[in-house]
C-alpha cells in the first residue's frame, strides 16, 4: 500500500486518542527521560528564561514537555491533535495552556513563540517537514526548535529487542497501520528537514537513557499500551505466538537484568536549528 498521509494522520490519531489514559503510566516513563536534554537543546533548560519567554510544546500529549518549560520560568503552551491528551495535560496541569491542533498546521500567528519544542512527534506527523516549516512560522526571528525521535533500533534496544522477537516468532508485516511517509529516522534525515524550511544551525546528538521494566512481558504491555504503530504491530500478532515472542525478549534482554529487573538501552536522536 503506498503512502496515504490522511490514512496515516487518521491512524495515529485515533490510537493516541486510545492510548491518552494509558500513557503517562507506560510509554511516557521512556519518553520523559529525555525532557531534560530537549529543553537544553532550546535553550529553555537553564532556568535563566523568564515570563516573557514563550515556549511551544508541540505534540504535547500529557503537557510535560510545557510543564518542565514553565518549571524553567518559561510561559508554555502545548498543542496536540489528540483530545484525550488534551484532557490528561489540562487535568495534571491546570495553570498551562493546551490547544487542539495539527502539527502541520498550527492555530498560532506568526512570530507567537521565542522556543519551540517537540518531544517524539514530529515522526508522528504525515509530513515532517510541514510541521518544521509551520514551528518556523510561530518561531520569532532567533527562536530556537528543538525536537526528539527515537534512534534506530541498533542503538535503541528496547525496540531492536521486540522487532527481532517478533521476526523470529511472529509476522513482522501483519499489521494493518498505513505506510509511514518516509524515512525520519536519521541524523542526517533530521538535519535535512531542519533545512528545508530555512532553521539554521542545524545540530543534532544522541541521547541515551535506560528503560526499566519488571520483565519482558512488562516491557511489551507498556509498548502496547502507550504506543500507536507498534501498538498495532503487537495486536496483530497471533496470540498464540505472544508467549514465543515474550521469552525470546527475556532471552536477548539477559545482558540487562539487574535485582530489580530489565533497564533496557534506549536512545533518542535531539535536534535543533535556529530561526535566522
Ligand atoms: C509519543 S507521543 C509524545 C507525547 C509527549 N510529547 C511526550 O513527551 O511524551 C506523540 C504525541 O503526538 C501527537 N500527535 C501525533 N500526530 C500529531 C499531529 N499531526 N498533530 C498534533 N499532534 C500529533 C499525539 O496525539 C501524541 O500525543
Amino acid at each position: 500500500m503506498g503512502f496515504d498521509p490522511e490514512a496515516m494522520r487518521a491512524f495515529e490519531r485515533a490510537r493516541w486518542e486510545r492510548a491518552a489514559g494509558r500513557y503517562e503510566a507506560s510509554f511516557a516513563t521512556a519518553t520523559r527521560q529525555f525532557i531534560p536534554a530537549l529543553l537544553d537543546a532550546a535553550d529553555v533548560g537553564d532556568g535563566a528564561v523568564g515570563a516573557d519567554h514563550r515556549v511551544l510544546d508541540i505534540c504535547c500529549g500529557p503537557g510535560f514537555v510545557a510543564a518542565a518549560a514553565a518549571s524553567q520560568g518559561a510561559t508554555a503552551t502545548g498543542v496536540d491533535f489528540s483530545q484525550a491528551m488534551l484532557v490528561v495535560a489540562r487535568a495534571r496541569h491546570g495553570a498551562l495552556a493546551f490547544d487542539q491542533g495539527d502539527a502541520e498546521a498550527l492555530p498560532y500567528p506568526d512570530a507567537s513563540f521565542d522556543a519551540a519544542a517537540s518531544n517524539f512527534g514530529i515522526h508522528h506527523v504525515p509530513h515532517p517537514v510541514a510541521a518544521l516549516r509551520e514551528a518556523y512560522r510561530v518561531l520569532r526571528p532567533g527562536g530556537r526548535l528543538a525536537f526528539t525521535i527515537w534512534a534506530a533500533p541498533a542503538e535503541n534496544i528496547a525496540w531492536k529487542l521486540l522487532f527481532d522477537a517478533i521476526a523470529r516468532h511472529g509476522d513482522p508485516s501483519a499489521s494493518d497501520a498505513p505506510a509511514p511517509g518516509g524515512g525520519f529516522s536519521t541524523p542526517a534525515q533530521c538535519l535535512a528537514a531542519l533545512g528545508a524550511p530555512g532553521f539554521a544551525a542545524a545540530e543534532t546528538h544522541i541521547v541515551r537513557a535506560r528503560w526499566r521494566h519488571r520483565d519482558g512481558a512488562a516491557m511489551v504491555a507498556a509498548l502496547q499500551a502507550g504506543t500507536a504503530r507498534m501498538a498495532a504491530l503487537i495486536e496483530a500478532q497471533d496470540p498464540a505466538a505472544l508467549p514465543a515472542i515474550i521469552a525470546d525478549i527475556e532471552r536477548h534482554a539477559a545482558d540487562w537484568r539487574d535485582a530489580d529487573g530489565l533497564a533496557v538501552p534506549i536512545a533518542a536522536i535531539v535536534a535543533t536549528g535556529r530561526k535566522p
